[in-house]
């Protein structure tokens, strides 16, 4: 692949998602496009930078992007987001909120759903601190192929073995043949949207927990910080934001502080300085 083709795609990466590539990772370019340089019949990266080049060909763009995307994701995964969700950030929330709103809990790079729904199994299995309060649940991605694999909420066996306890699993999925399915209950705790975190987020409202989670670490250092300001304006003044285990706000924003003691997990820093005045 030549140098200028290369800065096509790799610019168009950026622009629309975020994501860095550098040329060291090439493979990456040549193995996740391979399928659609077959379906196109073009004979390599080249001609389809080409392609590329024309904005009548954004649709192709769309699918490039996509592609690229790393969508790998687990139940659970890393456990100690959930167990602070869990046993930290709910019950003080569920304290501090009275009055009717609803607890909204945003799952910012949803993938195939599993966040999403590991946040619902807590939330189920906290119901009765929960009671009859109402808790919104979102999960968004840019990858709309992934978006639709989180709505079916049908997993593999193997997916199922990654983070999943067991007993979880019979309790809230059934066996499909090969494939396992999450409960309607749970199912219809979530709802997914395409999204994407270069966009000014203001329109989805603001949230009390915000997991955005192993998405970072693709962007750049302005990226990161651009969507750590967007994020820390949707999240309420008293609410928890978690990182993935790589990913940071320390030198990124100065509007969020990461908690102590807790490795993953942010909170506003307005909030921390009025909490300190009043103290
Ligand atoms: C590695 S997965 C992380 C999934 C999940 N948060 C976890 O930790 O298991 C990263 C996800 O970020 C999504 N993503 C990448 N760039 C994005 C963007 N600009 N806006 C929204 N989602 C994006 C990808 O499509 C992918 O599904």
């Amino acid at each position: 692949m030549n140098q200028n083709s290369f800065e096509i795609i790799s610019a168009l990466l950026k622009r629309q998602s975020g994501l860095i590539i550098g040329r060291d990772k090439l493979y990456l370019l040549e193995t996740r496009l391979a399928g659609m340089l077959k379906r196109e019949k073009l004979r390599d990266l080249n001609a389809l930078a080409d392609l590329l080049r024309n904005p009548a060909n954004d649709h192709m763009a769309r699918e490039v992007v996509e592609a690229m995307t790393t969508n790998e994701s687990f139940f659970f995964r890393d456990d100690k987001p959930f167990l602070h969700f869990r046993n930290q950030a709910l019950p003080k929330l569920l304290v501090a909120r009275t009055g009717a709103a609803p607890l909204r809990v945003w799952s910012a790079a949803a993938s195939s759903g599993q966040e999403a729904y590991s946040l619902a199994m807590i939330i189920n299995e906290c119901q009765a601190a929960v009671g009859s309060r109402k808790i919104e649940i979102l999960g968004t991605d840019i990858a709309r192929e992934q978006l639709a694999r989180a709505k079916s909420g049908t997993y593999s066996q193997f997916e199922v073995q990654r983070g999943l306890p067991v007993q979880m699993l019979l309790k809230y999925f059934t066996r499909d043949d090969q494939q396992w399915k999450i409960n309607d209950q749970i199912r219809s705790m979530v709802e997914f949207r395409e999204w994407n975190l270069l966009s000014d987020s203001a329109a989805l409202g603001k949230f009390d927990v915000i997991f955005c989670r192993n998405v970072l670490i693709y962007f750049d250092q302005s990226t990161k910080s651009r969507v750590l300001d967007f994020l820390s304006k949707q999240l309420a003044p008293d609410g928890f934001l978690y990182l993935g285990g790589a990913e940071t706000v320390l030198g990124l924003t100065d509007k969020l502080i990461p908690m102590e003691k807790e490795r993953g997990v942010y909170v506003r820093a307005d909030q921390v300085v009025q909490e300190k005045m009043r103290a």
